[in-house]
C-alpha cells in the first residue's frame, strides 16, 4: 500500500484517532476530550485561532521571522511585518474594537482592497472571538447592503478606495449607498484612509482607522468553544440570495494546519504564496490563516498577473520574496500566457526556489498545464475546493507523497474526504462515467458546520439530494486508478474569471429591466476568463427596443447592482426561451448547448425550435 493509500484510508476508516492526531498541532487553551460528536468537531475544546496565527510563533521564537510581506506594484510600497509587529498591530487593533464595543460573538463586516490592514482586521476580529464577514471589494453597493442586513455587523471595517490597474475605485461612497440601501445601521464604520483617494468622514458614525487604532491599548486572546464560528463568507448559491458559509474555529485551524504540511508540503520559515483576494476563500484559508498557522511567510499581493506592470509579474514577487509555493488560479495564468506566450518575462528572474504551483478555483485545463509545466520545469498541481469546504477536497498530496500528475485530474481526494460520484438515483456510478460528485458524511474537520442564521437552508441545499452526502454541485468522474476528473457546475453556479458567481442573481437583476419579459443567463466558455455570463431576454410584447441598446442597459444594471467582477456583457434577445410544457426554463440544456455538449430536447419540451434558437445565437 503506497504511503498516501494509507494516510487516506486511515482517515476514512479511523477519522476520530486521525483527527485527534492532528488536533495535537494546534494549542489549546482546553484540549478537547471529545474529537467528534454530533456532526461537529472537537466539541469541548477551547482555543483561539488568532493566537495559533501568531502569538504563538512569538512565544516559540518566531518573533523576528516575516509573517507578511505586503507586495503592492499598484502604489509601489513593498512592506514586511515580522511575526512580532503583526502581533503589535492585530492586538492594538483588536483593542480599538474592544472601544467600539465589539466582543466574542458579535459580527463585523470587513469591506477592503488588499492591504495589511485587512488581513489585521481579520485576525483582530479573531482575537476577540468575533465573527468576521469579509466582502469581495468588486461587489457592488447592493450585494454588500445584503450582506450587512444579514450578518448584522457591530462594526464595519473599510478603506477609502481600492486600486485597479486601469483606475481607482472609490470604496467608500460604495459603502455610504449600502448603508443607505441596508435596514441594519452599524454603531461604527472605521475607514483606513488611502493618500490615493481619501474619503469625507460621516460625524458621529465614521472613524479615522488610523486615529482610532493609534488611541487603542492591545488587547489579548479571548478564549472561545472550538464550536464558536470564526467567519462568515458569503457565497454564491443557485439564488440571488448569498448563501453565509460559517466556518468554526477548532476544526478550520486543525485543517488547515495539517493541510499546509500533508497537502503543500510546506514547513515553517518558507514563504508561501496565494495569488488571491482575500474576499474569496482562497484568499481566508491561504493567504491569512493556514501559512501563519503554519509558522510560514505569506504574501499579500494588491496587484494582477498582468499589467501591473507586465506578464512578469508574478515570478517577479516569486524571485525577489523567495516564494517556494505559488497558489493561483488557471485563469490568471491564462492571462500571462496570452501576454507573454513564450515565457520571455519568466526567464529574467530567477525562480529556482520556487518548488510547486498549486491551482485551483476552477479545472486547470490541461494546455494551461503543459504552459506553466514546461515552462517552470516544477510540478503544477491542480487542486479542487469550494468556499464550503474551506480547504482541499482532492489534491495530489506531495506532502504525504506526490502522485503521478494525470493533465485535467486534480489527482484523488485528500484524508479526511470521502469523495461518491452518484448517478440521479443514488447509486456509484462506475469508473469513468459522470455524475454528481458528493461527499459521504461526516465532512472532516474545517468544512461548513452550517450556513449562518439558515440551517434549513443548508440541509436543503447540500443534504436532502443524496441522504447522507454532502451535494458538491460539481460534476465529474473518478477513473480506474481512482483519479477524480472534475469537469464543472450541475447547478446555475458559474465561474468567472475564478469568481463564483450566481446567474440567478443576474436574472433578478435583468427581469427588473422595463421591457424585459423573462430571461435566462447561463456561463459559456470563454478562453481567458474560463467562462462569462450570457444572457437570453425575451422582450414584453410591444417593446420595440434596439437589441444593442438592451444589451447596454442590463449590462450597466449587472455592473450596478451585482458588480464589475459579473462581467455581464452579452445579452441576445431571442422570441421565446425553450421550457417544459409546465414552463420550467430548460437551464440544464441550454448549459449543454453552450458547452458544445450532446443534447436531447426533453419529450416534455414545448417548443423544440426555441432550442435552435438558442444554438443559434452561441
Ligand atoms: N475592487 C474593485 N473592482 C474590482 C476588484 C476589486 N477588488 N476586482 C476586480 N474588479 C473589477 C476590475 O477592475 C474589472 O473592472 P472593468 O470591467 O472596469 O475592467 C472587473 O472587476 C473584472 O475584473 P477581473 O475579473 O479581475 O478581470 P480583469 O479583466 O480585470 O482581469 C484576470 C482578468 C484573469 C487577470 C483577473 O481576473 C485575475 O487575476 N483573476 C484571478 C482571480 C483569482 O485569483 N481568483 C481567486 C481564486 S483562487
Ligand atoms: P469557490 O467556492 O469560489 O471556491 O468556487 C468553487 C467552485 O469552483 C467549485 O465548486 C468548482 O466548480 C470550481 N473549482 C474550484 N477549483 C476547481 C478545480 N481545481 N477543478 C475544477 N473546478 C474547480
Amino acid at each position: 500500500m503506497s504511503a498516501y493509500d494509507a494516510v487516506y484510508q486511515r482517515s476514512i476508516v479511523e477519522p476520530e484517532a486521525f483527527w485527534g492526531e492532528a488536533a495535537q498541532g494546534v494549542e489549546w487553551d482546553v484540549a478537547p476530550a471529545t474529537v467528534f460528536d454530533d456532526g461537529r468537531w472537537f466539541v469541548d475544546g477551547r482555543l483561539n485561532t488568532c493566537h495559533n496565527a501568531v502569538d504563538r510563533h512569538v512565544a516559540t521564537g518566531r518573533g523576528e521571522q516575516t509573517a507578511l510581506i505586503y507586495d503592492s506594484p499598484v502604489t509601489g510600497v513593498v512592506r514586511r511585518y515580522s511575526y512580532a509587529e503583526l502581533l503589535e498591530s492585530v492586538a492594538r487593533t483588536a483593542g480599538m474594537l474592544c472601544d467600539l464595543g465589539v466582543v466574542a460573538g458579535d459580527t463585523v463586516v470587513i469591506y477592503m482592497p488588499m492591504v495589511p490592514e485587512a488581513v489585521i482586521g481579520m485576525l483582530a476580529c479573531a482575537r476577540l472571538g468575533a465573527v468576521h464577514s469579509v466582502v469581495f471589494g468588486g461587489f457592488a453597493a447592493n450585494e454588500l447592503a445584503v450582506r450587512i442586513d444579514h450578518a448584522r455587523p457591530k462594526v464595519v471595517l473599510s478603506a477609502s478606495c481600492g486600486i485597479e490597474p486601469t483606475r481607482i475605485v472609490p470604496y467608500k461612497p460604495l459603502l455610504d449607498a449600502a448603508l443607505e440601501q441596508a435596514g441594519h445601521r452599524p454603531a461604527r464604520c472605521v475607514i483606513l484612509q488611502r493618500p490615493e483617494a481619501p474619503a469625507d468622514l460621516v460625524e458621529g458614525r465614521d472613524l479615522d482607522w488610523a486615529e482610532a487604532v493609534r488611541d487603542a491599548a492591545p488587547a489579548g486572546c479571548v478564549s472561545v468553544a472550538a464550536t464558536d464560528p470564526l467567519y462568515i463568507l458569503y457565497t454564491s448559491g443557485t439564488t440571488g440570495v448569498p448563501k453565509g458559509v460559517v466556518r468554526d474555529n477548532g476544526g478550520h485551524a486543525v485543517a488547515l494546519h495539517w493541510s499546509m504540511s500533508h497537502v503543500y508540503g510546506a514547513a515553517p520559515g518558507e514563504v508561501y504564496w496565494a495569488a488571491s483576494d482575500v474576499g474569496w476563500v482562497v484568499g481566508h484559508s491561504y493567504i491569512v490563516y493556514a501559512p501563519l498557522l503554519a509558522g510560514c511567510t505569506t504574501v499579500l499581493y494588491e496587484g494582477k498577473p498582468v499589467g501591473t506592470p507586465d506578464p512578469g509579474a508574478f515570478w517577479r514577487v516569486v524571485a525577489t520574496h523567495g516564494v517556494r509555493t505559488l497558489f493561483t488560479a488557471p485563469t490568471a495564468l491564462r492571462a500571462i500566457k496570452k501576454d507573454d506566450p513564450s515565457g520571455n518575462f519568466a526567464q529574467k528572474w530567477d525562480l529556482s526556489g520556487l518548488r510547486y504551483l498549486f491551482m485551483a478555483g476552477e479545472r486547470l485545463d490541461p494546455d494551461t498545464y503543459h504552459w506553466a509545466s514546461d515552462l517552470l520545469g516544477i510540478p503544477v498541481i491542480d487542486h479542487w475546493w469550494q468556499t464550503e469546504t474551506g480547504w482541499p477536497i482532492a489534491a495530489n498530496c506531495v506532502g504525504i507523497e506526490p502522485l503521478p500528475i494525470k493533465p485535467g485530474s486534480p489527482t484523488r481526494p485528500v484524508p479526511g474526504w470521502d469523495v461518491r460520484v452518484l448517478d440521479p438515483a443514488g447509486e456509484e456510478c462506475p469508473p469513468g462515467v459522470e455524475g454528481a460528485v458528493a461527499i459521504r458524511l461526516p465532512l472532516p474537520p474545517g468544512a461548513l458546520p452550517t450556513l449562518y442564521r439558515d440551517d434549513a437552508r443548508f440541509a436543503e441545499s447540500y443534504l436532502s439530494r443524496y441522504p447522507g452526502h454532502y451535494l458538491t454541485g460539481d460534476g465529474g468522474f473518478l477513473d480506474d486508478d481512482g483519479y477524480l476528473f472534475v469537469m464543472g457546475r450541475i447547478d446555475d453556479v458559474i465561474n468567472v474569471a475564478g469568481h463564483r458567481l450566481s446567474t440567478g442573481a443576474m436574472e433578478e437583476v435583468i427581469a427588473a429591466h422595463p421591457d424585459v419579459a423573462e430571461c435566462a443567463v447561463i456561463g459559456v466558455d470563454d478562453e481567458l476568463k474560463g467562462q462569462l455570463p450570457l444572457g437570453f431576454v425575451v422582450l414584453k410584447a410591444g417593446a420595440d427596443r434596439d437589441p444593442a441598446d438592451v444589451e447596454r442597459e442590463l449590462s450597466a444594471m449587472v455592473r450596478d447592482r451585482i458588480g464589475p467582477v459579473a462581467a455581464f456583457r452579452r445579452a441576445v434577445v431571442v422570441g421565446r426561451l425553450p421550457k417544459t410544457r409546465s414552463g420550467k426554463i430548460l437551464r440544464a440544456t441550454m448549459r449543454d448547448i453552450a458547452a458544445g455538449r450532446d443534447y436531447r430536447a426533453p419529450s416534455t419540451i414545448e417548443d423544440p425550435a426555441a432550442l435552435t434558437e438558442i444554438a443559434d445565437a452561441l
